[in-house]
């Protein structure tokens, strides 16, 4: 494969499947990972898929993939809202970043509108469900490509 990118699940989101159905969908993290693989195989991009619930461990593994990879795309969830630490690690980061998220967060509370990270990531995808992700995949091979050839 001839670009590599980090694909982060924050929060929660190793419940998906089960949380919140009518919200979230159906499909499990496994399932919206096993797409993303195949779907970036086409793409020629090898994706590391990391899920945690603890920002300190999300944290690291932002700060680790700069050296290694091309591209980050994220779905902080609830630390969307919250997190400080999570921008300013973005923010050390010189490849596309995209955030994600599977529901359209300024239809819902409005605890959800705001995004720490929207103003420092490249791009942000949101309400698409599981389609985001491989929305996310086009986009960014896009992206990467764009940023070899400049
Ligand atoms: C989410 C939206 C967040 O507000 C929420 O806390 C999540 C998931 C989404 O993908 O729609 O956990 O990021």
């Amino acid at each position: 494969m001839r670009y590599k990118v980090l694909v982060i699940h924050g929060p929660n989101l190793n419940m998906l499947g089960k949380r919140e159905p009518a919200v979230y969908g159906i499909k499990t993290l496994s399932d919206i990972d096993q797409a993303m693989s195949e779907y970036a195989r086409k793409l020629d991009i090898a994706l590391t898929a990391f899920q945690s619930n603890h920002e300190g461990e999300i944290l690291e593994t932002i700060q680790a993939a700069g050296d290694s990879h091309q591209g980050m795309i994220i779905n902080p969830a609830a630390y969307t809202h919250t997190s400080i630490a999570i921008r300013d690690a973005i923010l050390t980061l010189d490849f596309p970043v995209i955030e994600l998220h599977l529901s359209n967060i300024y239809k819902r509370e409005a605890f959800r509108h705001h995004s720490m990270i929207s103003d420092v990531v490249t791009g942000q995808i949101a309400g698409f469900g599981t389609h985001g992700y491989l929305l996310a995949l086009d986009a960014m091979a896009g992206l990467i490509q764009d940023a070899e050839s400049s």
